[in-house]
């Protein structure tokens, strides 16, 4: 395409040979290098361009959108393909009716008037540019621009143009389904706090009754057997023994669905955390707390205990730290906690794709509007940053 575009300015008789266009960027775009024309040829690439000559062009493969304009705003010539995209015919061209000024919408023709017209003055080119033309009915199109005046602080120059629907309504479904699949995540997640919640506080209150009323009916028992009957007396007290040991698995049960520590605020979460983790005594977990009395939100406190947790897991699996710090800080504006380990690090780019615990951290953080950071290269440790923020005057 390019050699097309190349060969059809070069093919104008004279027109210097350092005539150079490239391609820039990933989004196609075109570049012209400012041309230095000679008025005469420049009369001729117009003529080339205008009617006849350009349906020849039109008719050799190369149709992309262009038009030649000068800096007073008006269109001196443009092909069928830029017609299209505003919607005008080539009567409304050749009757003058159609200004680049008048299809540029006023919020970006302020952005041209005060940038990038006085910048073409000056340099003869622009960097290719997004914006937006009004079709003749009224509706919008974007486009990407690519500009370069015929000469050095010249008047006139041409312009090469991208639709961009298609892209902007790609880019636009993208991230409708992205917010989506936020919005789902967000709503799974609290789902699923909630019904940890309700399990935990179920097994507590329902089974925790029921496993102490059947603990009580059994010492009873023993007692009431007395000495008269041994061997029922022993089995009444495994039963008891038994029940106790249940009574230890629903306890572990619900604080892994649920910490009853956290019921209690973040930081007795956070103590809570930091014991279990210690009871594993390859790593020493140390809890820096700016502030003891430190009260959050609650889907805050949960958030940051979840990103502490996984973080803690993450820690005991890949780590092989020798220590790792948990911070908790209160900003005027913002709640913060760090998760620093100094184990072995790794490349956080290299997991991106099957990182799931690292994801949903992220997920979390992005919910409540905070911000996560992590800090990880192989044998340096990771560090994992995340900011809450929490507006004046309100409960954090
Ligand atoms: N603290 C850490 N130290 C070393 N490696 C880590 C640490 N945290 C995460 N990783 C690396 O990042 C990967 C992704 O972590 P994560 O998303 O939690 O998934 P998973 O723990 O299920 O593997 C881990 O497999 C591990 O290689
Ligand atoms: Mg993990």
């Amino acid at each position: 395409m390019l050699e097309v575009l190349h060969d059809e300015l070069c093919s104008v008789r004279g027109l210097p040979t350092q005539v150079k266009l490239v391609e820039v960027g990933p989004r196609d775009g075109l570049q012209a290098e400012p041309v230095c024309v000679p008025t005469e040829v420049k009369i001729e690439l117009l003529n080339r361009l205008s009617s006849a000559g350009f349906e020849k062009i039109e008719a050799s493969s190369f149709v992309s959108p262009k038009m030649i304009y000068d800096l007073d705003g008006k269109i001196i010539e443009a092909n069928d393909a830029f017609l299209r995209i505003v919607g005008y015919d080539r009567e409304d061209l050749m009757a003058g009716r159609l200004r680049w000024m008048d299809l540029t919408p006023p919020e970006w023709l302020a952005r041209d008037l005060s940038q990038w017209i006085p910048q073409q003055k000056v340099t003869g080119r622009l960097e290719p540019f997004e914006k937006e033309y009004v079709r003749k009915d009224g509706s919008r199109v974007p486009v990407l621009i690519g500009v370069a005046t015929f000469e050095e602080g010249g008047n006139e120059g041409v312009a090469f143009v991208l639709d961009l629907t298609d892209r902007k309504e790609a880019e636009h479904r993208l991230h409708e389904s992205y917010e989506m699949l936020r919005e789902l995540t967000s709503h799974r997640e609290t789902a699923r706090e909630e019904e940890r919640k309700h399990i935990a506080r179920e097994m507590h209150d329902e089974l925790g009754q029921h496993l102490t009323a059947l603990r009580m009916g059994a010492s009873v028992l023993a007692m009431q057997l007395g000495d008269g009957h041994p061997e029922l007396v022993e089995q009444a007290r495994a039963l008891t023994a038994q029940v106790d040991t249940t009574m230890q698995v629903v306890r572990g049960v619900i604080a892994s669905l649920r910490p009853a520590a956290l019921d209690a605020g973040i930081v007795a979460a956070l103590e809570w955390l930091a014991a279990e983790f210690n009871r594993n005594p390859c790593t020493v977990c140390r809890l820096r707390l700016q502030d003891e009395t430190l009260v959050l939100s609650e889907d805050r406190a949960i958030v940051l205990f979840r990103v502490a947790q996984e973080a803690l897991t993450n820690v005991a699996r890949h780590a092989a730290a020798m220590q790792v710090t948990i911070t908790l800080e209160r900003t005027p504006d913002a709640c913060l906690l760090e998760v620093r380990d100094d184990g072995k690090g790794f490349d956080p780019l290299a997991t991106r794709k099957r990182s799931f615990g690292l994801a949903g951290m992220k997920e979390r953080v992005l919910m409540l509007g905070g911000q996560i950071d992590l800090v990880s290269s192989p044998g340096n440790g990771t560090t994992i940053k995340v900011c809450l923020p929490v507006h004046k005057g309100v409960p954090t």
